[in-house]
């Protein structure tokens, strides 16, 4: 098994504070960022564009893994990438030509992911598992950070392992919405390697204890 990764999502830190936040997660053990992009058309809520992803960039050494929830991400991948995203990923439902998207975020030497909501099964991204980096599999309908973990996912989770597995490729499996502490077991047991932490990080109030928590969790169930 890989090492799982935790990936706070900056949508939840204070974004008064964004430096400071940034810098205490990463202090804390982020092992890398989780940057959620929203376009009030694909999802019902806005949030950040290109100029704030290059402003992170300064502040941390950890990747920006950049998750568009927007219609037309052709239109703007170029932008995030030459802010400094390290990993690009696009919604499948929001893409009429992804393979093509894949190939121009790969071609500029940045990782490639897609992801799906809640309700659009695994065969959709069946013939992009020979070219991606990352699989993003969305446990909340995207939007908004605070929901609750929609339980039929685990076995879409199990299920897009079995995927990669299949696929004999290295493809990240990440885990976004409503993961915390006390749910971390059984998605990392279901086969998740990147978890995506929003409230469960920033709304704890020591960031160090969280994650620490987060790791001893993980740790005992690669032991067993
Ligand atoms: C939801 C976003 C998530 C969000 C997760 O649309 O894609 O990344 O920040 O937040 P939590 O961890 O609070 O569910
Ligand atoms: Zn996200």
């Amino acid at each position: 098994m890989n090492r799982v990764k935790i990936a706070p999502s900056i949508l939840s830190c204070n974004f008064l504070k964004l430096e400071e936040e940034i810098k205490k997660a990463e202090e804390a053990g982020a092992d890398l960022f989780h940057i959620d992009v929203m376009d009030g058309h694909f999802v019902p809520n806005i949030t950040i564009g290109p100029m704030f992803v290059e402003q992170i960039k300064k502040v941390t050494s950890k990747p920006l893994d950049v998750h568009l929830m927007i219609e037309n991400p052709d239109r703007f991948i170029i932008d995030f990438i030459e802010a400094g995203a390290d990993i690009v990923t696009i919604h499948i439902e929001t893409d009429k030509h992804i393979l093509r998207t894949i190939e121009v975020i790969k071609s500029k030497g940045v990782k490639a992911g897609v992801t799906l909501n809640p309700a659009t099964p695994l065969i959709t991204i069946e013939h992009t598992i020979d070219k991606i980096d990352l699989l993003l599999i969305m446990t909340v309908n995207p939007g908004f950070g605070g929901q609750t973990y929609i339980d039929a996912m685990d076995e879409k989770i199990k299920k897009a392992r079995q995927i990669i597995d299949a696929s004999g490729r290295h493809i990240e499996l990440e885990v976004d919405g409503g993961i915390k502490a006390t749910n971390a077991k059984k998605v990392v047991q279901s086969g998740a390697d990147i978890l995506v932490m929003g409230t469960e990080i920033f709304h704890s109030g020591d960031y160090r204890k969280k994650i620490k928590e987060i790791r001893s969790i993980i740790k005992s169930i690669i032991k067993d």
